[in-house]
């Protein structure tokens, strides 16, 4: 056996396996699609679940991919041993219901004995122990020795993931390294959990379904799905005892020691940190140049967690400033060669993982002063232990990390409430498994859809036409298949043909008739269902309709029109943003409906008013400029070649559809299109925003929605010029700044006249002023006075009356105020105005307070106003000394 580096071992691997008639398929993005119940692909199998349960048709009943995968359930182990790792690369085969037991054996012999020519005397196998047919196969087909062959429980050798999916009894392959790794126990054997035997091959006879309710069916069809650890075959190709000593790895593990200034292997807790950075940067590497951003949920807090992991881990070695940027380009050149998306990428993934970095260094900043602000307070307390309350306030809310908590305590001889930490943690995760609900089958939706054979599909021919005739093959309600519809009847129609284009790729699905000879349906959406079927939800308007029946298939022409100038445009649109923005910019969503588009992209700053001009104004340029549209379907490594830019995290065919635009823009893109960029006839951007840390959206109108955009803003401005009786537009900019100006004067003049009203009316109030205790108290009930009034007559009084008490109340219906003052002389004396209005106001039922010089409350009942302000004296007495 000779050493092999990782990228070539994949590519023999792959090599192999296509020569066994397997269809070769690119790694499936770490995001799964059409699954809830995972949030990462995990297994080389997880992409693939749709096609062992036949709910979808495989493009080749053999595949073969080497896939990104990533588990976090072991998280905290890793960099603590160097075994553990959250980012790996799955190789696999499979069969779907096609070969069986025998070749997934015999092959896997074959791969590693011939190709990578391990030693026969170095190999173990094990099998399920009900499974006399593989036992057999490896001691007649493959004439291994039956002391080799080693039988083991459900435990070990009995696949499944999760509550539900395929699953099945599996055989593994093992690696003896040899005397001097082993326990040295007498019962030492394959199976053992030390680290002689090392278990490198699963292979999976994929024939049973597990239910949710743990009981198990049969498969209709049996598959194969096999995997082994690409990281952990180099680690045995390479004779190097851990993933992080493998080329690829290790380039990475080298490269964050020259940053840390330190040497792997010197120091044991230094190498912890070395190789959580290493795993973590390949991690979120993979995850951005997948589309994951960053978030506080879901697979994007996987992401933020990593990456805080990896930076916090930086901070313990010692690292300053932001680092991560350049372990990515490690990262990248090592992988690149598989993984083309990384490289494309490349200046995205590093402006955003620089830019989260940067948010967490802020993020521990922060950290750090409320902190401190703890530690001040327990220091004054006496209290040596930090309530787990606010460990994980710290944690959950800042972003600040418990084992940086737990350090900077240890430090100052304090600790952290760990029980109520863990309780706070607890009640948090009930609270997100809750949220979370219930999950479907295979994580999928199961439809209605999942009736009809799977072998059938609807060909679309809506690029070319927009009417056709064709059959109605199935007619379905939300839960069953059914033979007709009536007038009235809500119903989804699946054809063999249809020119409705289905709602994907943000393009809304198209509306229009179906007519048949007996009945008409208004079509109002059209959606792929599953396995390549089209669905028309559609209402019976006329008549009544039946399965089998010809008819003609219609599509709103105007509509699609429209919708085709928007989905065009958004194309021009991304092409504007790179030119003005940079080449960071990359669509991260879009929807397009015939009313506008709405373009979502990676972009880490608002759009400037400038910028955006000078967006619209390219934009409407490519327009201007009459460009032909092309639109054409093509091997997608060809598509590539030609640059045309593909969606991130995107799963592709072996073909794609690739539309190109003058030469302002090429994209894969599945979706309708004006045949020149001339019908789009006009652009203009509605609004811009932020949906998300590092994601912009751009909202906009194309063709007659401009024009719709324009006459809707020239109605308002005529309706502003009709208010201010201008007849020239143009006038009506100076007539506003004319009548601010005057709205302006006019407050102010208010404002004097009412203290003018105020001083009047208090000047006749102080007259009537009664005296207790050497204080004058100024009191009264009047009707609807403005609450500044009020007050302005308030205080009005106690500036003249330093020795007074003001309580004045104002009634205004049901409801109303009082406003209270207290002289400075009087507030000498024990008067407070907050305490006095708020004592007469619970009199009303009202509440309030204030400072004891000034304040005001509300009334509760307006009923019982005067005989609460008839209680002013005897409130004021308490308060004067
Ligand atoms: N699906 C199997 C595994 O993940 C091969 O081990």
């Amino acid at each position: 056996m000779k050493w092999t580096g990782l990228n070539d071992l994949r590519e023999s691997y792959l090599k192999f396996f296509e020569s066994k008639g397997c269809l070769r398929h690119k790694s499936f993005p770490l995001v799964p699609q059409n699954d809830n119940s995972l949030l990462l692909i995990n297994a080389g199998m997880a992409p693939l679940k749709p096609y062992f349960t036949g709910q979808d048709v495989p493009p080749r009943v053999r595949m073969t991919t080497c896939q990104k995968c990533i588990r976090t359930g072991d998280i905290e182990n890793v960099g603590k041993t160097a075994r553990h790792g959250t980012f790996f690369e799955m190789l696999g085969n499979f069969s779907f219901g096609d070969y069986f037991k025998e070749e997934a054996i015999t092959w896997a012999w074959e791969y590693v004995t011939k190709v990578l020519e391990i030693p026969q005397d170095r190999l173990y196998v094990s099998v399920y122990q009900d499974d006399d047919e593989a036992e057999k196969i490896w001691h007649e087909k493959v004439g291994l020795p039956m002391d080799r062959i080693v039988r083991m429980g459900k435990e070990d050798n009995f696949w499944e993931a999760g509550i539900d999916g395929p699953c099945g009894p599996c055989s593994e392959i093992y690696y003896d390294r040899g005397e001097e790794y082993g326990c040295g126990k007498p019962d030492c054997k394959v199976g053992c959990d030390c680290d002689r035997y090392m278990e490198f091959w699963n292979l999976v006879f994929t024939q049973f379904e597990r239910h949710e309710d743990g009981t198990y069916t049969p498969l209709k069809q049996k598959n194969i799905d096999t995997g082994m650890g690409l990281e952990r075959l180099a680690a045995l190709m390479q004779g190097v005892d851990s993933i992080f000593d493998v080329d690829t790895v290790k380039a990475i593990r080298d490269h964050v020691c020259k940053i840390a200034g330190c040497e792997y292997g010197k120091d044991k807790k230094k190498d912890v940190s070395v190789r959580v950075i290493t795993d973590h940067i390949r991690s979120v590497t993979f995850m951005a140049s997948d589309g994951v951003l960053p978030s506080n949920e879901g697979r994007g807090y996987v992401m933020r967690r990593l990456l805080r992991r990896a930076v916090r881990h930086g901070k313990l070695l010692g690292i300053n400033g932001l680092f991560l940027k350049d372990l990515v380009k490690t990262v990248v050149d090592n992988s690149k060669s598989e993984y083309t998306e990384l490289e494309e990428k490349y200046d995205y993934i590093v402006k955003l993982l620089s830019n989260e970095e940067q948010n967490f260094n802020n993020t521990i900043d922060r950290g750090m002063n409320i902190l401190n602000g703890y530690i001040e307070k327990m220091t004054a307390e006496g209290k040596k232990v930090l309530d787990g309350e606010s460990c994980f306030s710290l944690s959950d809310t800042y972003g600040f990390p418990i084992d940086l908590t737990r350090e900077i305590l240890e430090e100052k001889g304090l600790s952290c409430d760990e029980d109520g930490f863990k309780k706070a943690l607890e009640i948090q995760k009930e609270t997100a498994r809750n949220a979370r609900g219930g999950s479907k089958y295979m994580g999928a939706d199961e439809t209605v859809f999942h009736k009809i054979d799977k072998a059938f599909t609807t060909e679309f021919v809506g690029y070319d036409t927009l009417e056709c005739d064709a059959e109605i093959s199935f007619i379905a309600s939300d839960d069953e298949l059914l033979e007709n519809a009536g007038c009235g009847d809500k119903v989804y129609i699946v054809s063999d043909k249809t020119p409705f284009y289905a709602e994907s790729g943000g393009q809304v699905g198209d509306i229009g008739y179906i007519t048949t000879s007996t009945g008409k349906c208004r079509v109002t959406d059209t959606k792929k269902a599953v396995a390549g079927k089209i669905a028309h939800t559609a209402e019976v308007i006329e008549g009544a309709i039946e399965k089998g029946q010809k008819a003609h298939f219609e599509v709103d022409g105007e509509n699609r029109r429209k919708i085709m100038r928007n989905h065009s445009c958004a194309h021009l649109l991304q092409s504007a943003l790179r030119k003005v923005l940079g080449e960071h910019v990359h669509q991260a969503g879009q929807f397009v409906d015939s009313a506008r588009l709405r373009f979502d992209f990676a972009h880490f700053s608002a759009v400037a008013p400038e910028e955006l001009a000078k967006i619209e104004k390219i934009v409407n340029q490519y327009i201007l400029a009459a460009m032909p549209v092309s639109m054409v379907e093509m091997p997608i490594d060809e598509a590539r070649k030609l640059g045309a830019m593909a969606l991130f995290g995107e799963k592709y065919g072996e073909r794609v559809r690739v539309v190109t635009m003058g030469d302002a823009s090429i994209e894969f893109c599945g979706g309708t299109h004006v045949d020149n960029t001339s019908k789009i006839g006009l652009f203009k951007i509605v609004s811009e925003n932020s949906v998300a840390a590092g994601v912009r959206r751009i909202e906009a109108v194309t063709g007659s929605g401009v024009l719709e955009l324009m006459n809707e803003q020239h109605k308002t401005l005529s309706a502003v010029a009709d208010i201010f009786k201008v007849g020239n537009q143009a006038e009506l900019v100076n007539k506003c700044h004319a009548a601010a100006d005057e709205i302006k004067a006019l407050e102010k003049e208010k404002d004097r006249l009412l203290g003018e009203i105020a001083s009047m009316k208090s000047a006749s109030l102080i007259d009537s002023a009664a005296e207790v205790k050497g204080v004058k108290v100024i009191k009264a009930v009047l009707t609807s006075i403005a609450l500044d009034v009020l007050r302005k007559m308030a205080e009005d009084i106690k500036e003249k009356v330093p020795n007074s008490v003001v309580v004045i109340a104002s009634v205004n219906g049901a409801s109303g105020n009082i406003a209270s003052a207290c002289g400075s002389e009087a507030v000498a004396k024990g008067a407070h105005a907050g305490k006095i209005v708020g004592k007469v106001a619970a009199l009303t039922g009202g509440k309030g307070g204030g400072r004891p010089d000034n304040a005001m409350a509300g009334i509760g009942d307006s009923s019982k106003a005067e005989d609460a302000i008839a209680q002013a004296e005897n409130i004021v007495a308490e308060f004067i000394k």
